[in-house]
């Protein structure tokens, strides 16, 4: 019998491109396990997201925020997730810690996990290199604290989890 393929978007905030990457990364997983997937930045997700059984969305982190497309397509996913699962990453610490701990959500984040009723979040390490424009990112990576500090590993496992949640929400679900 043919498996019915949960249908995921994956969107991201992003500024320098690494939040993008991740979110390819984690769409490519969900792919290989069976779903189907469309990656697309936050900013330019249409307006309906009915035809989606599941959202990830991810945003990166500027000054202990997301950036302002993730939060707002969240704030949108709010008021449209009709009870659809949700999961939701943060893409920031410039340092080995995201891979090392479980890293909190910061507090607009937070809020949104709990708004969302989000099945999971989770911080990935992030990557600032010297391709990023703009003063303070030129300042960080001047001080040699920039760097690729993502474990497509522990991404790899995130979205495995994502992928055999969903498989077992829509067997559950199709009638028979
Ligand atoms: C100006 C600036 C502020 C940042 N603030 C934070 C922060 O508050 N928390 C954090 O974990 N990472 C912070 N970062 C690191 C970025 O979140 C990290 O480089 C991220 O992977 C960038 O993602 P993007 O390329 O998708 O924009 C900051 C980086 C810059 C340049």
């Amino acid at each position: 019998m043919e498996r019915s393929q949960p249908r995921v978007l994956v969107a991201y905030g992003t500024k320098y491109g690494a939040t993008g990457e991740i979110a390819d990364h984690i769409g490519d997983t969900l792919r290989q396990a069976g779903c189907t997937v469309d990656v697309t930045a936050a900013g330019e997700v249409g307006p309906d997201l009915s035809a989606y059984d599941a959202l990830v969305i991810g945003g990166a982190l500027y000054a202990g925020r997301w950036h302002r497309d993730a939060r707002r397509l969240a704030r949108r996913a709010r008021a449209r997730s009709h009870g659809r699962p949700v999961w939701l990453f943060s893409s920031g610490p410039l340092d080995d810690s995201a891979a090392r701990r479980d890293i909190d959500p910061v507090p607009g984040v937070r809020r949104l996990v709990d708004r969302l009723d989000a099945r999971e979040h989770v911080t990935f390490g992030g990557r600032l290199d010297e391709n990023a424009r703009g003063r303070m990112a030129r300042m960080i990576v001047n001080s040699g604290r920039g760097g690729d500090f993502r474990d497509f590993d522990q991404i790899t496992a995130w979205a495995e989890g994502i992928a055999r949640e969903l498989l077992a929400l829509s067997d559950t679900a199709r009638p028979g």
